[in-house]
């Protein structure tokens, strides 16, 4: 069945509680959003993965989580505060700002009204470092995870006895004040990045560039189960790119409001750490001793939205069927490696024994995965609450689960229902996970 529009899948973020928005009992702040206990579990196996497949499974990769606030001297050296500004206009009638490059016309698209003369706005948040404001230092929030690598490069590289290329991945928070932030969580003025920055000699730019290019395309396709034909690759014009970029490709999704940007690559050359070499007066050189060569190294930087990548799952995933009874319902088909719940253990009555060997299988399964367990209500609308957060298996504790140790398992994308030993469960749940076909069922298969 035909995708349905953001306002549905924002409506069930709430309603099955992934998001909400921030502060909502003070009627919210704009472009903040709160993980719910759904959202942060799906963030965390996010990142998880990310980690797993950039960082831990990589001997060429270290490490890191930087601190948010850093020298201010940091940000002149980036040229974030040179150059990390937007064009900025504001109506003279309603005061609405808008940024001047997203105008199709030159009135104010929500009044009509004349517009003022474009000026650049940073996009960096400043607030002050020490106890009284007027002498402190004034600071930013970090708008990028990148400048905590670069700044620790050496740091990292040292102890870790890394020779070149070689690579830095950091997960974390940044901040935009974002002129028109919009789209539920696609650009916000707080977001999470996944950022790994790979350096390496000037003669290997193109190598890997197009190493880490296809590497990020199959994590999404492959690892985290985002569909192929969804993704899609945006090369950068030349005179679109950023300060410090010297190529760019952008890893974009069909979004329901259009195709937009996932991820970035980016070559940045040796931009980065020669301004950090310049401003800071250490020797960020790299000495080759088997060349007998020194030069600044050049970066490839890989840098993903977790926020965007949760947004790209949930729209993936989400669809509007017929249950079993014919009637409508709504399913998040997420990949179950991604899944938040990896079951719901329903006791089909609270009675009889089936509550108390419910929370015993549920109790066992929990060692090893997140899982919810629900005994109350009817059994149908237990699976369709389910469905909607995207649990793969429903497992139903019955009279009969107290004689044969079985239970019935039912599948989110096939709702097919199949007769498993209790002892069996975990084993299924993992073989499933790691043959996942979205809408084909192992348990039709035997
Ligand atoms: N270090 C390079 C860098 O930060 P970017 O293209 O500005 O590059 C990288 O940002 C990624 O961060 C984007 O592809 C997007 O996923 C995420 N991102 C950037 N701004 C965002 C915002 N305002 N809200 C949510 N995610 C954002």
């Amino acid at each position: 069945m035909a995708k349905n529009s953001m306002n549905e899948i924002v409506a069930l973020c709430k309603r099955r509680g992934f998001i909400f928005q921030s502060s909502e009992i003070y009627g919210g702040i704009n472009a903040c959003y709160d993980m719910g206990p759904l959202g942060v579990e799906l963030k965390k196996n996010i990142k998880d993965l990310w980690w797993k497949h950039m960082v831990q499974m990589r001997p060429d990769v270290e490490g890191l989580d930087a601190a948010i606030l850093m020298h201010p001297r940091v940000w002149e050296a980036s040229g974030h505060l040179e150059h990390f500004s937007d064009p900025m206009v504001e109506c003279k009638d309603c005061h609405h700002r808008f940024r001047e490059d997203n105008l199709k016309k030159d009135k104010c698209p929500d009044c009509g009204g004349e517009l003022t003369d474009p000026r650049n706005f940073n996009l960096m948040f400043k607030t002050h470092m020490g106890p009284v404001e007027e002498g402190a230092t004034e600071i930013y929030l970090r708008p990028e995870t990148a400048q905590g690598i670069y700044v620790n490069y050496e740091n990292v590289r040292v102890p870790a006895r890394q020779k070149l290329p070689f690579g830095i991945g950091q997960i974390g928070k940044a901040f935009r004040n974002e002129i028109t932030p919009g789209n539920f969580i696609f650009r916000t003025r707080e977001f999470e990045q996944m950022e790994m920055q790979f350096f390496i000699h000037e003669e290997e730019e193109d190598k890997w560039f197009e190493y880490w290019m296809d590497y990020r395309i199959n994590w999404h396709k492959n690892v985290i189960g985002i569909s192929s034909d969804k993704l899609h690759v945006v090369e950068h014009p030349p005179n679109k790119l950023a300060h410090y970029a010297r190529r760019a490709v952008d890893i974009e999704y069909d979004f329901p409001f259009g195709q937009s940007e996932l991820e970035g690559i980016h070559n940045r050359g040796h931009y980065d750490l020669t301004r950090h070499a310049e401003f800071s007066g250490k020797n960020l050189e790299y000495f080759d001793q088997a060349k007998d060569e020194k030069y600044i190294p050049n970066i490839i930087e890989t840098s993903g939205g977790i926020d965007r990548t949760l947004l790209a799952l949930l729209t993936d995933g989400y669809e509007i069927e017929e249950d079993e009874q014919g009637k409508e319902r709504t399913v998040l088909k997420l990949h179950p490696r991604i899944a938040p719940v990896k079951a719901g253990v329903f006791p089909l009555v609270k009675r009889d024994g089936m509550d108390e060997l419910g929370e015993k299988i549920a109790a066992d399964l929990r060692k090893k995965f997140n899982i919810f367990y629900d005994a109350g209500g009817s059994i149908g609308r237990r699976y369709r609450r389910g469905d909607e957060a995207g649990f793969p298996f429903a497992i139903t504790v019955d009279g009969d689960s107290l004689q044969d140790n079985s239970v019935t398992i039912r599948e989110r994308d096939t709702m097919q229902q199949k007769r498993v030993p209790i002892d069996m469960i975990e084993k299924m749940i993992e073989e499933f996970t790691e043959g996942y076909q979205r809408d084909k069922g192992l348990l039709s298969g035997d």
